[in-house]
């Protein structure tokens, strides 16, 4: 029994490009397909030629071949499209010309920007965490980091590489199954950003509408500290956003993060909750627990803007060491005490703010 032509492209309709989450048949990179026997020989055409994933492309088209009854041998050669080809993908994927923003009202996507009136209180930690274990859960997760001058989400996310671009679409980075677009992307190491406000609304303009965010399930947006241009530009183009206000126990950090709840009032956004983070210190050796920063903020600040408060998360060296390692907490360590409150967060935050159930369970998260 030998296979046919005709089973090995059904079976090249299952593989989806690891980028785009479309079958590499419908994206039209398939190129050629030669059945001798029980060998299959198969071009794949890559939509660029450093394509950083072709590996893992090249992997999922030769397991889905060699699972084949019939076949013995697959051999994958990679090339690369034509400007032609890319421009065809491109509209495939999109159709027509760029909407203004694809998270307009009406839009499937939740976006929720993360917000807190100071800096380092735990923003972008909280942030990548919840990102990290929506997507475990099933969703399709998007995280763009809006925090231009400051940015963080490339090192907390392991993720450094420059985005693929499909004609004149950015293609965002993955990681940890969380698409991802950050200024830190685009910049050498540790160069500083220094626009000014007109440039920064048009660098934030095309986060929104020239990457391919694909309508995921959920957009979480890590804000700078403060409420300047960037929380206003942002609200402009995310009118159907709610905010997350993230604040330390702290009185001073409370009162700094009341600022960016009256910020999202004044823009007319709704406030979805408080997180609460470094709530606490359990000392690994004693286990006595220390109220570090004590004040009670996160509930003071929730019960002052009559909103829930939604968590509260340990200062625990686990959070730090896995931000610095690129591999958040709830992914790092899930079963430590703050990635179980993050974890549980994310639950409270995808029900406050109305995320639909995932469809099915990813394979990698069963
Ligand atoms: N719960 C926590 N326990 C321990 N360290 C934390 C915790 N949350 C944040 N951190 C650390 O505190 C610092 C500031 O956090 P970050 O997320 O960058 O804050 P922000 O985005 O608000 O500026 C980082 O070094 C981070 O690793
Ligand atoms: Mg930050």
């Amino acid at each position: 029994m030998s296979v046919t032509r005709d089973e090995v492209i059904a079976a090249l309709d299952q593989v989806l490009d690891p980028e785009l989450h479309r079958s590499i048949v419908a994206l039209g990179m398939v190129g050629s397909v030669d059945v001798d026997g029980t060998r299959v020989a198969i071009s794949i055409r890559l939509t660029v030629a450093g394509c950083p994933l072709k590996a893992e492309i090249q992997r999922r088209v030769s397991e889905a071949v060699a699972a084949l009854p019939g076949v013995e041998g697959v051999q994958v050669r990679l090339d690369t499209m034509t400007d032609a080809e890319r421009a065809g993908v491109r509209e495939s994927i999109i159709g027509g010309p760029r909407r203004d923003s694809p998270f307009a009202a009406g839009s499937r996507t939740t976006v929720i920007l993360v917000a807190s009136g100071k800096g380092g209180v735990g923003k972008s930690s909280i942030t990548c965490n919840l990102a990290v274990a929506l997507a475990a859960r099933g969703h399709s997760v998007g995280l763009l980091d809006a925090d231009v001058y400051g940015y963080s989400i490339p090192r907390m996310m392991g993720a450094s590489q420059q985005p693929v671009m499909l004609d004149d679409l950015i293609i965002p980075v993955e990681s940890h199954g969380v698409r991802l677009m950050s200024i830190g992307f685009m910049t050498a190491d540790d160069d500083p950003v220094i626009w000014r406000g007109p440039m920064l609304h048009k660098a934030l303009t095309s986060f929104v509408t020239e990457v391919f965010w694909d309508e995921p399930d959920v957009l979480l947006v890590d804000l700078p500290p403060g409420t300047g241009d960037v929380s206003l530009s942002l609200a402009q183009l995310l009118p159907a956003a709610t905010v997350l206000v993230v604040t330390t126990p702290q009185l001073t950090a409370q009162r700094v993060a009341r600022r960016a709840a009256a910020m999202a009032t004044r823009v007319n956004l709704p406030v979805v909750g408080v997180v609460e983070n470094m709530s606490w210190f359990v000392a690994p050796d004693t286990g006595e627990r220390y109220e570090v920063f004590s004040g009670g903020g996160g509930a003071a600040l929730a019960a002052d803007i009559g909103v829930p408060l939604l968590g509260q998360v340990p200062l625990e060296s686990d959070v730090a060491r896995a931000g610095d390692e690129g591999l958040p907490v709830v992914a790092a360590r899930p079963d430590s005490p703050a990635a179980i409150a993050l974890a549980g967060i994310a639950t409270a935050v995808a029900e406050a703010a109305g995320i639909p159930k995932p469809a099915a369970i990813p394979l990698q998260a069963r």
